[in-house]
């Protein structure tokens, strides 16, 4: 099951991101598109099957799935607004569903919101384990816990882009915005925790801070909190863009406007920040971004980062499930 970041220490995610590499160089052949086709197949040769269950609203991260499966050969069926649209509408518990879906499927991809049950995921993957299920359990985002694979695909763009420095753990990070609810950034802390880093930054409000089951996780990162971008955007070789997630607060004194004037990509800041440096974003953006950042700076590497995902999900579901 991938459940955490945990699940995924680096020598892991290094020949993840090999077979990406490998994967987006003869993806654009007829022999490779062919090659991969075979991928996903039982004893009997038929496809693997996968549901994918979002009790939230995705684009990104539910379409690079379906492609991927789609591009081995597996195959799939999607249940939107699960939370709505399934048992769960009934109260069925995350137990329940798992147990029947799990012996009609090999992987469940799942993004729950964590909100009438914590920690659905891992109930998820306790399930299969106690019932002996063989369906594998990927976490898409479970409320504002974490989000391995996106994890993984930002890794995979720094490790493309800055790679020598990234391994050696020499880079400055700036996690911008709203720390406390992106489970991307949590994620990727874990992950960093492997790799090391020279220095990171959380820049956000006072109030908004790291959950404290990650603060301790963390603890051996250096990691500095500070409330002011404008401060140390000159020493960030990748910075990280958040939106805020207003639908985690029931109430919030931060107007879009606000938020995006303090930990947005102003003009002032795009001005003070280094010629190498990277900025990544997990999207979808608000006004933290204006449209068409990337063309007006291509350090702003969302739109590649995203297109990453397709290729690091395929990547990682045929090491998971595929045939060899
Ligand atoms: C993020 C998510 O869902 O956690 N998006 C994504 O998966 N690419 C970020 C967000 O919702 O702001």
């Amino acid at each position: 099951h991938l459940i955490s970041a945990k699940n995924l220490p680096k020598v892991i995610q290094e020949i993840i991101f090999e077979e990406t590499n490998k994967i987006k160089s003869f993806y654009d052949t007829c022999e490779g598109r062919r090659s991969l086709q075979k991928t996903l197949r039982d004893k009997f040769g038929e496809p693997l099957f996968f549901r994918l269950l979002f009790w939230e609203p995705s684009l990104r991260t539910v379409c690079s799935f379906q492609d991927a499966i789609r591009a081995l050969g597996g195959e799939y069926e999607t249940t939107q607004h699960a939370g709505k649209f399934s048992s769960a509408a009934k109260g069925e518990k995350i137990i329940a569903t798992t147990r029947i879906l799990g012996k009609r499927c090999d992987g469940i991809i799942i993004r729950h919101d964590n909100k009438k049950e914590q920690n659905a995921l891992k109930k998820s993957a306790d399930t299969c384990e106690a019932y002996n299920l063989k369906t594998k359990i990927i976490n898409a985002g479970d409320g504002a816990n974490e989000h391995p694979t996106q994890m993984l695909l930002d890794m995979c763009t720094i490790w493309s882009l800055k790679k020598h420095e990234f391994l050696s753990g020499n880079l400055t990070y700036g996690f911008i915005g709203d720390i406390e609810h992106s489970r991307t950034i949590h994620s990727n802390l874990i992950a960093l925790k492997d790799y090391g880093a020279k220095k990171i930054y959380l820049i956000s409000e006072e109030n908004n801070n790291l959950p404290d089951w990650l603060v301790n996780e963390t603890k051996d990162l250096p990691i500095e909190k500070i409330a002011y971008l404008l401060e140390v955007a000159p020493e960030l070789d990748i910075g990280y863009f958040t939106r805020y997630q207003s639908e985690r607060k029931s109430q919030s004194k931060y107007d879009s406007a606000y938020y995006a004037e303090k930990f947005g990509a102003t003009d002032e800041f795009i001005g003070i920040t280094k010629e190498s440096a990277f900025f990544l974003h997990p999207l979808p953006h608000g006004k933290e971004y204006r449209e068409h950042l990337d063309l007006l700076d291509p350090r702003f590497i969302h739109h590649q980062q995203a297109d990453n995902g397709f290729y690091v999900r395929m990547a990682l579901i045929k090491l998971m499930f595929g045939r060899e």
